[in-house]
């Protein structure tokens, strides 16, 4: 049993939790997720660990309540326990100096890009921030991100908050019409243009889809954290088989990061929506 320490709403159905979880505290890396199962007849499912406090043994977890797991799970109050995580699970990100990155994170995706944005700037990176939502009263972390990132744009779709638009369309026009100098301003005009030397996206599927088709013309490398449905996180169903680079991989074990210029996006978006009806009933119970 995991005891729940502290809990916090950062949105409309976005909670943050703090796990008593020692061990994975001690182990796991910007990247990783754990697999949680919230009660006995319960479904397990993957969660990417936010932040750790090593000294305090807890691990902290922000999810969106989207259907019968995540509900059960943000019903549950400081005190009271999940009864089973698993982790560190999946691969941790390769943090190492690239130059300027680029850190894309959308609706809760916001939530995961966090450590990965803190973990490259902390090497020397510098980081260029870009987070999403559809309004402004789902847009998560943003002074957190502020601290995280040498420079940070917020888009939301109605315009509500930030620039009207998708991440997407700032990418874009970094691509596009800016420099991004040394010192990571973004400067308009100029004469050669300076891309960042890598840019890493974590949110919805067709979100980190049109990210990548806006890097590819630039060759830019492109890291995406995949989300394909998984059941036991350790390689042994193949629930969360995807293709990449024409080869088969598993999400859990090969991943959640891969290149995301090499995945079959289409692939992944139909095979996402193969347990519709069922998760409908479940919600439904
Ligand atoms: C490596 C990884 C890390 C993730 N990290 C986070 C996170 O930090 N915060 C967050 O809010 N969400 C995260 N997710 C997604 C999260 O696991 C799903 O939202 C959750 O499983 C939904 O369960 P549910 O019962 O509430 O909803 P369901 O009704 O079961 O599903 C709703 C939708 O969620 C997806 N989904 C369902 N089951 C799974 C599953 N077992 N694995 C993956 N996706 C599933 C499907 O697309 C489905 O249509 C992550 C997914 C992966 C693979
Ligand atoms: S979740 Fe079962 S193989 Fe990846």
């Amino acid at each position: 049993m995991y005891k729940i320490v502290d809990k916090t709403e950062l949105a409309a159905s976005v909670k943050r939790i703090e796990i008593e979880a020692p061990e994975i505290a001690k182990k796991i890396l910007p990247g990783q997720f754990i697999m949680l199962r919230v009660d006995e007849p319960g479904e397990r499912i993957p969660l990417t660990v936010v932040e750790k406090n090593i000294d305090q043994g807890t691990i902290t977890l922000i999810f969106q309540e989207i259907g019968r797991t995540t509900k059960k799970l943000a019903a549950l109050e400081i005190g009271e326990d999940v009864l089973d995580l698993i982790g560190p699970l999946g691969h941790s990100t390769e943090i190492k100096k690239y130059g300027a990155v680029v850190a894309i994170g959308g609706g809760v995706g916001v939530a995961e890009i966090l450590p990965v944005a803190k973990a490259y700037r902390s090497v020397g990176n510098q980081v260029i921030g870009i987070i999403g939502a559809r309004t402004k009263e789902l847009i998560i972390l943003e002074k957190e991100m502020r601290s995280a990132c040498d420079q940070l744009y917020v888009t939301t779709d109605d315009g509500s908050y930030g620039e009207k638009g998708f991440v997407s369309d700032i990418l874009k026009r970094i691509l596009t019409n800016h420099l991004i100098t040394p010192a990571c301003q973004v400067l308009v005009g100029g004469q050669s243009p300076n891309y960042p030397d890598l840019v890493y996206a974590i949110g919805p599927l067709p979100m980190m889809k049109v990210v990548t088709e806006v890097t590819r013309p630039y060759q830019i490398k492109t890291i995406v954290s995949l989300n394909p449905i998984m059941v036991d996180g350790t390689g042994m169903c193949g629930s969360c088989r995807l293709e990449v680079g024409g080869e088969t991989k598993l999400g859990c074990c090969d991943g959640p990061e891969f290149d995301g210029h090499l995945v079959n996006w289409d692939l992944i978006i139909l095979r996402n929506k193969r347990f519709l009806e069922e998760e409908k009933k479940a919600l439904d119970r």
